[in-house]
């Protein structure tokens, strides 16, 4: 028997000032890209803002549906979004921030499962890691070098 022990880094910045600008400016396309969310249901808003190679920023926001299950994720969204509008451009960062009308989340909020998935197969179809830069409403930002940070042991094509 052996152990394998994982690691993941997470730089914490204290607040956006501190972020590098490019990342700042990544976070403010995520947390404009919230009006676009359709939430009629859980009133969760959560922007999404991925930036291309070629510097253009395109962005996402969640979808919900009234058959639950249906709801799709911001981080989805800007992804199949840079698919559709970008195909074969390299994402070079993805910035994710949520709202809760009810109470002010100062905590970054990380990508769900499913969404995790997707990013690691986007990074798997592009060759290269997309650093996430993740922030609540306010407070810290977290930036995690590749969504396999968040996703260690994960299911991928070299199975298939
Ligand atoms: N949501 C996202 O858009 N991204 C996440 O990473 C977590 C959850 C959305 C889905 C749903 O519309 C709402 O937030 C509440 O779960």
């Amino acid at each position: 028997m052996k152990t394998i022990e994982i690691t993941t880094s997470v730089k914490v910045y204290e607040n956006l000032p501190e972020l590098p600008v490019d990342f700042r400016n990544l976070m403010a396309a995520a947390k404009a890209a919230q009006q676009l969310a359709y939430a009629p249901y859980s009133d969760f808003r959560v922007g999404a803002a991925v930036a291309l190679e070629d510097g253009r920023v395109l962005t996402g926001a969640n979808q919900e549906n009234a058959a639950y299950p249906m709801c799709m994720c911001a981080e989805r969204v800007a992804l199949g979004n840079a698919n559709m509008e970008a195909p074969h451009v390299t994402i070079t960062a993805m910035a994710v921030s949520v709202y809760n009308p009810r109470k002010t989340i100062a905590e970054p909020a990380a990508p769900c499962g499913a969404c995790r998935q997707v990013i690691c197969e986007q990074e798997s179809r592009q060759n290269q890691p997309i650093p996430l830069i993740l922030q609540g409403a306010e407070g810290p930002v977290y930036v995690i070098e590749s969504g396999r940070d968040l996703l260690p042991i994960g299911f991928d094509k070299s199975f298939l």
